[in-house]
C-alpha cells in the first residue's frame, strides 16, 4: 500500500521511516518532508505544503494513497480529516471538531471543566484592562496564554507583573498572533514534573504509547525560554506501571466521554501535556492537566516508535476503522534517547542556509541486527543542490539505542559531536533526571 504522511518535521521523519520499514507498505510520500525523508528508502517527498488541503487531496486521489497520516495540528485544525473523509480518503487523525482540544484553550478548558479533569485554575479575557485588573490580584509568577494556535509560542511564564501585562498586551493590544488568538487565558503556576501522556484512540478503545519524557527548556538544568522540545528519551515515567495504566481513566476517558455527548469521536494520537505537583502521597491525586495536543509530540516520536514492534500502518488502519480493540501494540526492552540540534538562537531569531556537515556515513539507521546505535531523524533541513542545509529552528533530532538510557544517550552524543553546522545549539543533559 502507499501512504502519505504529511508534514516535515523529525515526528514526520520518524513516522515516516518507521511506515517504510513494513512490508505491505510499498512506498511512503511525504508532504512536504525534508532532507531526511529526501534519503529515507522508500520515501518521496512532495512538493506540498501540509496546509493546502486541496492540493494534498488531489495527490492523495492520484496516487491511490491507502492511508494518510497527520503530523502536525495546524492541517488537523484546518479539518483535513474531515475533508479527507468526505473525499473517500482513510486518514489517521482527529477530525476538525476534535482537534480544537489543541487548536483552541478555551474549548480544552471547557471540556476539561465539564469531565472534571485535574487542571490549573483559570479565567479568560477578551479585554486587556479587565486581565489587567485582574493580574493585579494575583501573585507571581502566574502564566499568560494566547488562545489559539501560536506555534508553541503562546505561553508566557510571567515572574512579575509587569512582564504578565506585556504578555497580555502582546496578544489583545498588538495582536502578534494575529485572529489566531483574540482571547488570554491566565492561569495559575503549577510547579511540579512535566510528562507527557500520549495514547492512541479510535474514540473507544485507548492504548497509551510507550512512556516518554521531554525537556521543553532551551537550556542545560531546564534553564532558559521554553522550546517544542530539545530532547527526549523512552521508556521514562516518573509514574509506576500500575498508575501508569490508571492515567488513561483519569485524564483520557473522561474526555472522550465528554466530546461523545458533543457528538465528536476523537481518532488519532491523543497527547496529554501533564504537571505532577511537587509534594507528597499518591501521585495520580498530585496530576494536572496543562494541555492536550491533537498529534503525535514531537520529539517524542522520534524515541516512541523505535521501540515499537508492531505493525504501525495496521494500528493506524484500525483506529479508522474503529477497531483498535483488535490490536496490540509491543515494544522492545530497549531504550532510546533523542537529542536536538537546533540552530544558534532558537527558539528566538536564528539564520537558516548554514551548510551541515559530519552527516556521510552517521545515523543512516539503527543496526537492524542488534537495533543499537544511532538514527538521525531530521527536522529542518533541505537539500539545495547536494548541499544539506538547516531550514529551521530545531534542525535535527540524533537517536540514540542502547541497552539502557545510559548507552542510548552515549551512542546519540557520539554522533552529536560529529555534526557541525554554524551555531548549533544543543543540551548536554537529556536523560538527566532519569540518571
Ligand atoms: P502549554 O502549551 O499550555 O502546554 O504550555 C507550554 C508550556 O508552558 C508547558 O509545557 C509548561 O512547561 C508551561 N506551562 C503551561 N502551563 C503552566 C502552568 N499552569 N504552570 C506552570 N507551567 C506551565
Ligand atoms: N514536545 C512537545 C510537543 O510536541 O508539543
Amino acid at each position: 500500500m502507499n501512504i502519505l504522511v504529511i508534514g516535515g518535521g523529525g515526528r514526520e521523519h520518524a513516522i515516516a521511516w518507521k511506515l517504510a520499514s513494513l512490508q505491505d507498505v510499498s512506498m511512503v510520500y511525504v508532504a512536504p518532508g525534508n532532507g531526511g525523508t529526501q534519503l529515507e528508502n522508500k520515501c518521496k517527498n512532495v512538493d506540498i505544503a501540509a496546509d493546502d488541503l486541496i492540493k494534498l487531496a488531489k495527490f492523495a486521489k492520484s496516487e491511490n494513497i491507502a492511508l494518510t497520516v497527520v503530523g502536525p495540528e495546524v492541517p488537523l485544525s484546518l479539518g483535513i480529516v474531515d475533508f479527507f473523509e468526505a473525499n473517500g480518503l482513510k486518514t489517521f487523525g482527529p477530525c476538525q471538531m476534535a482537534a480544537q482540544l489543541e487548536a483552541s484553550k478555551s474549548f480544552a478548558k471547557d471540556i476539561m471543566a465539564s469531565s472534571n479533569i485535574p487542571t490549573a485554575g483559570y479565567k479568560y479575557f477578551e479585554k486587556a484592562d479587565a486581565a489587567i485588573d485582574y493580574l493585579k490580584t494575583k501573585t507571581m509568577p502566574i502564566v499568560v496564554k494566547a488562545d489559539g494556535l501560536a506555534a508553541g509560542k503562546g505561553v508566557t511564564i510571567a515572574g512579575t507583573l509587569q512582564e504578565a501585562i506585556d504578555a497580555v498586551n502582546d496578544v489583545l493590544v498588538k495582536h502578534i498572533f494575529g485572529q489566531c488568538a483574540l482571547k488570554v487565558l491566565i492561569e495559575d503556576f503549577l510547579e511540579g514534573e512535566e510528562v507527557s501522556y500520549l495514547v492512541m484512540t479510535d474514540g473507544d478503545t485507548i492504548i497509551p504509547l510507550a512512556p516518554a519524557q521531554d525537556h521543553k527548556a532551551a537550556y542545560d538544568g531546564d534553564k532558559g525560554p521554553n522550546t517544542g522540545g530539545m530532547g527526549a528519551y523512552s521508556p521514562a515515567s516518573i509514574f509506576t506501571d500500575e498508575e501508569y495504566a490508571k492515567l488513561s481513566e483519569l485524564v483520557i476517558r473522561p474526555v472522550l466521554s465528554e466530546l461523545k455527548k458533543r457528538d465528536i469521536t476523537y481518532k488519532g494520537i491523543l497527547y496529554a501535556g501533564l504537571m505532577v505537583l511537587n509534594g507528597t502521597g499518591d501521585k495520580l491525586s498530585r496530576v494536572r492537566v496543562l494541555e492536550y495536543n491533537s498529534r503525535f509530540g514531537d520529539p517524542e516520536t522520534q524515541v516512541i516508535l523505535p521501540r515499537l514492534t508492531s505493525d504501525l500502518a495496521r494500528h493506524m488502519m484500525a483506529v479508522v476503522d474503529g477497531k483498535l480493540a483488535e490490536e496490540t501494540l509491543t515494544w522492545d526492552n530497549n531504550s532510546v534517547a533523542t537529542v536536538v540540534m537546533a540552530s544558534g538562537g532558537y527558539p528566538a531569531e536564528y539564520e537558516t542556509g548554514l551548510p551541515i556537515t559530519g552527516l556521510d556515513g552517521v545515523g543512516a539507521n539503527f543496526d537492524i541486527k542488534t537495533n543499537f546505535g544511532v538514527k538521525v531523524f531530521h527536522s529542518g533541513t533541505k537539500f539545495v543542490d547536494s548541499q544539506l542545509l538547516t531550514a529551521g529552528g530545531r534542525v535535527l533530532t540524533v537517536t540514540g539505542m542502547g541497552r539502557d538510557l545510559h548507552e542510548a544517550l552515549k551512542n546519540a552524543y557520539a554522533t552529536v559531536e560529529q555534526i557541525h553546522f554554524d551555531g548549533a545549539l544543543y543540551r548536554s543533559d537529556i536523560g538527566h533526571r532519569a540518571l
